[in-house]
């Protein structure tokens, strides 16, 4: 595989309202999408535009929620992911499998609705990697 743009950098939060008002008050973000629920994943996303980039801000829906135990470590919320695009999931997978990657879990419909999977950060550097299938190769 071959890596590819930076599709968005995931954060942790634990009020999107909050987080929203900081990015649009103190950083100037113009364009803040709406918030949207991703019930199968037990998260609750909105993303903010940057001219190169997107932010997802990521807060915990549902006493589930894989973020809970972030949010305990990391009261205030923090870093949590980086997302980049690849042309093909399969193949990628499959490439970071024989490389010995660890994949978590089956591919599963990410916040922008194509495939997406998650790579053990324990493999990466303390980094966890999202990569995120991108046919088209946009841009
Ligand atoms: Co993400």
């Amino acid at each position: 595989m071959s890596i590819g743009r930076l599709n968005h950098v995931g954060i942790v939060t634990p009020s999107i309202e909050r987080s929203a008002a900081l990015w649009r008050g103190v950083l100037g973000a113009m364009r803040i999408h709406d918030a949207f629920d991703l019930p199968d994943q037990g998260v609750r996303v909105c993303f903010v535009d940057t001219p190169n980039s997107q932010i997802e801000l990521i807060e915990p829906l549902g006493d589930a929620s894989p973020l809970i135990r972030f949010l305990k470590r990391n009261p205030a919320g923090g870093q949590h992911h980086l997302c980049f695009e690849v042309p093909d999931i399969a193949a990628a997978a499959a490439d970071l499998a024989v490389k010995g990657a660890r994949v978590l879990g089956a591919p599963r419909i990410g916040a922008h609705g194509v495939p997406v999977i998650f790579l053990h950060p324990g493999d990466l550097g303390g980094v966890l990697i999202e990569l995120m299938d991108d046919p088209l190769g946009h841009p």
